[in-house]
């Protein structure tokens, strides 16, 4: 059953210097107990379409056009209260820094409390105490029961970021956006984040859409990936159909990137496509990708290829020329 469906998502920011076009018709879908991946280089629009889902832009974000549906709701339809209850409830989201989450001067112990009363206002304070060591231990905190007194400085990224994946999961959410959760953490650590992430969703029935820059991260996970430049979704398919069969450039430069580096569980941004993101203020009409694209010609910059399924089911693109090996 679909949760989340992004049709034709356009946002814009009113920025000093004009109007930034952040997403530019952003399509995709996320089914219950699924683990969708967007990746793409920085400033592609990954985590603005990501606020968007929670309706968390900036004071200067504009929806522009098309839509979010959360169980064939529009999200921009919520009233405030529905909205209040949407967020956590439905959808939780954690970030790349964990200081998003945390008030320095809470313990982990009160800021667990506050987003479980945040949901249920009638728990009394052994319940609180409870819930909150039984979410620590769900994600692997040692010896929650002590630790539920300290404050964020005193825990490692790692733990830290543990303890948003508890206080995300505080209200039993159904999708779970995690936006750059490991980045910040070194591989180990990022792998044991990862498998949390993967058992979560099997014992909960978790719905991830996990964004990342990091194609050979996210495809450890994925069950579907979402490849995304330019505010726009170029390749989207099944992890493995894109992985073996990348239709789209920009997708197989992004493997070869990963194939050149030689490693996975990369930290380091994807520095060998050359060539830099387009200009948001002026996006190009045709392909955003061409650009940098070895294959481009006078027909893509014309207009925005069309997106186009073939191949195995649920495999698309948008180039008028895929899957020729450069
Ligand atoms: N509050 C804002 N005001 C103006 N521009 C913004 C704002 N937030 C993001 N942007 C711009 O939107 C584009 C997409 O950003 P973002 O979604 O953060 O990229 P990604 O997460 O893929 O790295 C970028 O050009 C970024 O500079
Ligand atoms: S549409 Fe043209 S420029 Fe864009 S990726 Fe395909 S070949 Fe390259
Ligand atoms: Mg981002």
């Amino acid at each position: 059953m679909t949760l989340l469906e992004i049709d034709n998502l356009q946002i814009d920011f009113a920025t000093s210097g004009g109007t930034l076009h952040a997403v530019r018709g952003t399509s995709m879908d996320v089914r219950e107990g699924e683990i969708v991946g967007i990746v793409g280089e920085s400033g592609s629009g990954k985590s603005v379409t990501a606020s968007a889902i929670l309706r968390l832009l900036p004071g200067n974000g504009i929806h522009s056009g098309g839509d979010i549906r959360y169980r064939g709701r529009s999200v921009f339809s919520l009233s405030a209260g529905e909205l209040r209850a949407f967020r956590g409830a439905e959808v939780s989201m954690i970030f790349q820094e964990p200081g998003r989450s945390f008030d320095p001067i809470y313990s982990v112990g009160k800021a667990m409390a506050e987003t479980l009363r945040a949901h249920n206002g009638d728990l009394s304070d052994e319940s609180v105490q409870r819930r909150s060591i039984e979410l620590l231990q769900e994600v692997n905190v040692p010896q929650p029961a002590e630790r539920l007194v300290n404050f964020p400085h005193q825990f490692s990224g790692g733990l830290l970021q543990r303890i948003m994946i508890a206080l995300a999961l505080a209200s039993d959410p159904r999708l779970l956006i995690a936006d750059e959760p490991t980045t910040a953490l070194d591989v180990t650590i990022q792998a044991g984040i990862m498998d949390l992430l993967l058992r979560l969703r099997r014992e909960r029935n978790l719905a991830i859409l996990f964004i990342t820059h990091n194609l050979a991260l996210i495809s450890q996970i994925a069950d579907r990936l979402m490849v995304m430049y330019g505010g726009m979704v170029l390749e989207h398919g099944k992890t493995a159909d894109v992985l073996s069969a990348p239709r789209h450039p920009y997708s197989r430069a992004l493997l070869n990137s990963i194939l050149s580096f030689g490693k996975h569980y990369s930290r380091d941004p994807l520095q060998t496509i050359k060539g830099s993101v387009p200009n948001p203020y002026r996006p190009e009409p045709g392909c955003p990708f061409a650009p940098r694209c070895p294959l481009a010609h006078a027909e893509c910059t014309r207009t925005a290829p069309p997106l186009v399924e073939e191949g195995p089911a649920g495999h698309g693109h948008r180039c008028i020329i895929p899957g020729v090996k450069e």
